[in-house]
């Protein structure tokens, strides 16, 4: 397997790994030299990606998970523990989209997305806690995205919502656990085509409100986010924490 050495001695749990830009970044950490720990749902896809991982020379196993559940977290840190020691990187990147505007937005629908977005974050970032502090500090990652900062498109109420609380529960568990040597940051995708939005890019006209107002005009790819991941996962990045990571090829800097 050929790539860097910037994750040479992690390891690293990164969750929605099954596909889209979990898969990318758990590709990208195994080039860098971490051992990774892939969770999701999709069993399926998840062990399918980390057996191509380890067969093409990188450390990877697959665990089961489901972030909004307490005891399957307990799992997977207990899982990738016993395979590859104390974890030092977790990549909080599960998430679902549920696009509709506000006042056909179910409070069904709303609870599930903050469940799994917020709620799923929330555990990861408290119970990854012991096991960090036993690796003598780490990295946590979590993946809000543009939509945590700016509103700029319809249908987005639930999932922004979302994101936002992402966005500063990072910075407030930036706070709580840098006496651990844990840094907390957050990065923000723009759009980046994978299976989450793929109905977006089947309608020319959808995309072209979505591009209009990127500067570089174009869809990013899971392997950009993956790059600036990298960087957050990093020793690289040793002076930052609470930090917001934007990864969208302009979108919102006009
Ligand atoms: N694609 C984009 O344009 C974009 C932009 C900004 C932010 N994001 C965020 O990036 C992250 C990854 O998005 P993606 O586009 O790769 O999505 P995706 O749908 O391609 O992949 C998400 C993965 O998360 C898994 N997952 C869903 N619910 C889960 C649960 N309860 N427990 C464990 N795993 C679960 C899914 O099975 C899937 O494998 C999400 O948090 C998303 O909100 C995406």
């Amino acid at each position: 397997m050929k790539g860097g050495e910037m994750l040479q001695g992690k390891v690293a749990i990164v969750t929605g790994a099954a596909k889209g830009m979990g898969e990318a970044h758990a590709r990208e950490f195994a080039k860098q030299h971490a051992a990774v720990v892939l969770t999701d749902v999709d069993t399926e896809n998840g062990t399918r990606v980390a057996r191509e991982i380890s067969s093409s020379g990188g450390k990877a196993i697959f665990v089961a998970h489901d972030v909004v559940d307490e005891e399957s977290w307990i799992n997977v840190i207990g899982e990738a523990e016993r395979a590859l020691g104390c974890v030092n990187v977790l990549i909080n990147n599960a998430g679902i989209l549920i696009r509709k505007t506000i006042e056909s937005f179910s409070l069904v629908d709303f609870k599930r997305l903050y469940d799994v977005n917020v709620g799923g974050t929330f555990l990861g970032c408290k119970l990854i806690v012991p096991s960090m502090r036993r690796a003598g500090g780490g990295s946590i990652v979590n993946v809000s995205s543009v939509s945590g900062i700016v509103a700029n498109m319809p249908g987005m109420s639930g999932y922004s919502a979302t994101k936002g609380a992402i966005r500063m529960l990072t910075k407030a568990a930036a706070v709580d656990l840098w006496q651990y040597r844990i840094r907390v940051n957050s990065i923000h995708p723009g759009t980046i085509r994978t299976p989450l939005n793929e109905d977006y890019f089947s309608d020319p006209e959808q995309t072209r409100l979505i591009l209009g107002s990127t500067i570089m005009a174009r869809p990013g790819k899971c392997s950009e986010v993956a790059a600036a991941l990298t960087f957050l996962a990093s020793d690289g990045s040793s002076y930052m924490t609470g930090a917001e990571l934007v990864v969208d090829g302009g979108m919102i800097a006009v």
